[in-house]
């Protein structure tokens, strides 16, 4: 049975994004932070102080707490799983930054443990949920474009180790440009196509070593274990075809370039890392670009976590969730087996019922 007010909240991992989640979910009415976890005690305690959370400790104290009913997971990927599988164990619904875990096999057994306890997997990225991909679903389903047929996604810079403290994680398994931005443009044709069924892609590692290039470790080299250029070719179950480009090897910097194509427009949407931000549609013999503004919600991270806590008062299903996050995974690990293995890769052996595709009507502009 659904419970009653502000749903009680514990952020579990209070790095480098935790700022942002603090601000918001402490200004949401339907949440209560009652808790700020990290095995670094000091900086549980300082992000508590900072953002006015009651009390503060160890994941396991977090867990113990009564009020809590969902954890909101921010810790690394390597340790997503392990976190996330001990919330479900002591009750708590789980909301997972990405990706929901770094092997597939482990996102499995995670949202199985869930359906047993009868629990709420949840998992970033929350700007599905955003006024621009929301705008661009409602430009599409009003026939704006004809028939999408195809899509075209651009990431690339020079990665994040300039300006990341602890970037080591960022070049580690369950990362690289693919597993760590991949969810953004990967959610997003998601949520416009549905599942994939088919991929290959070649991929790239321009260095062995990268050097830290912010906070107290500047100066420090460190490891890089994964692809840092990946260039994909993804084929969908409802016909459509993209090309994805995600690199960290690149100097220059171009990010946030997603374009769908349809039979009559192209239609290019914001940066799918961004809840805000308009979108622009070309017709067929169009010279110049339509602005449209976007419409719809742009509060920040942290919105899953909000729409969570509302459905689950409510009994409805929340959006951005575990079963998106894991076809997400399964595609984005299909990617890096076709590289690694210069041939193609089934996107998803879906034989489960898919519970995010078809997705329910967007949202009417409010
Ligand atoms: N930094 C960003 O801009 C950004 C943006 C969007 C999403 N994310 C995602 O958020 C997550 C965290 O990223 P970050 O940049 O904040 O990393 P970070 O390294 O700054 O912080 C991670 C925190 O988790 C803690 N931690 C690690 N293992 C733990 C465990 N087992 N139990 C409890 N705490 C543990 C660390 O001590 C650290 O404080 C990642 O999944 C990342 O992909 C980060």
């Amino acid at each position: 049975m659904p419970g009653a007010g502000p749903l009680g909240v514990a952020v579990v991992g209070c790095g480098v994004i935790s700022d942002a989640y603090l601000h918001n979910l402490t200004s949401f009415p339907d949440l209560r932070v009652l808790f700020c976890a990290d095995i670094d005690l000091d900086r549980a305690k300082a992000q508590a102080d900072k953002h006015g959370v009651p009390a503060a400790g160890s994941p396991a104290q977090a867990l113990e707490h009564p009020g809590v009913e969902l954890v909101v997971n921010l810790t690394v990927p390597a340790a997503h799983a392990e976190v996330a599988t001990a919330a479900l164990r002591a009750g708590k619904h789980v909301w997972n930054e990405k990706p929901l875990t770094t092997a597939v096999g482990a996102a499995r057994e995670l949202l199985a443990t869930a359906a047993e306890a009868g629990l709420r997997v949840g998992c970033a990225p929350d700007t599905v949920l955003g006024a621009g991909l929301q705008s661009a679903r409602r430009l599409i389903a009003s026939g704006a474009i004809g028939t999408p047929l195809t899509a075209l996604t651009l990431l690339q810079g020079p990665g994040p180790e300039a300006w990341h403290p602890s970037p080591e994680f960022l070049f580690a398994t369950g990362a690289g440009p693919l597993f760590d931005l991949g969810p953004y443009y990967l959610s997003w044709l998601a949520t416009l196509f549905g599942p994939a069924s088919r991929v290959t892609a070649v991929s790239r590692r321009s260095r062995d070593t990268r050097v830290i290039g912010s906070g107290p470790r500047a100066g420090t080299e460190f490891g890089v274990e994964v692809p840092t250029y990946v260039s994909a070719l993804a084929e969908y179950e409802s016909g459509q075809a993209a090309s994805l480009l995600f690199s960290w090897d690149s100097p220059l910097s171009r990010q946030g370039f997603v374009e769908i194509t349809g039979t009559e427009a192209t239609l290019a949407l914001p940066d799918p890392n961004r809840f805000d931000g308009d979108l622009r549609l070309r017709r067929a013999g169009d010279e110049e670009w339509t602005v449209v503004p976007a419409a719809g919600t742009t509060a920040g991270r942290g919105l899953g976590v909000l729409d969570m806590a509302r459905t689950l008062r409510s009994g409805h299903p929340h959006r951005a969730s575990g079963e998106l996050a894991l076809h997400v995974l399964e595609l984005m690990t299909a990617i890096d087996s076709a590289a690694a293995s210069g041939g193609c890769a089934a996107a998803t052996g879906r034989t489960r019922r898919c519970r995010w595709w078809p997705p329910r009507s967007p949202p009417p502009c409010r």
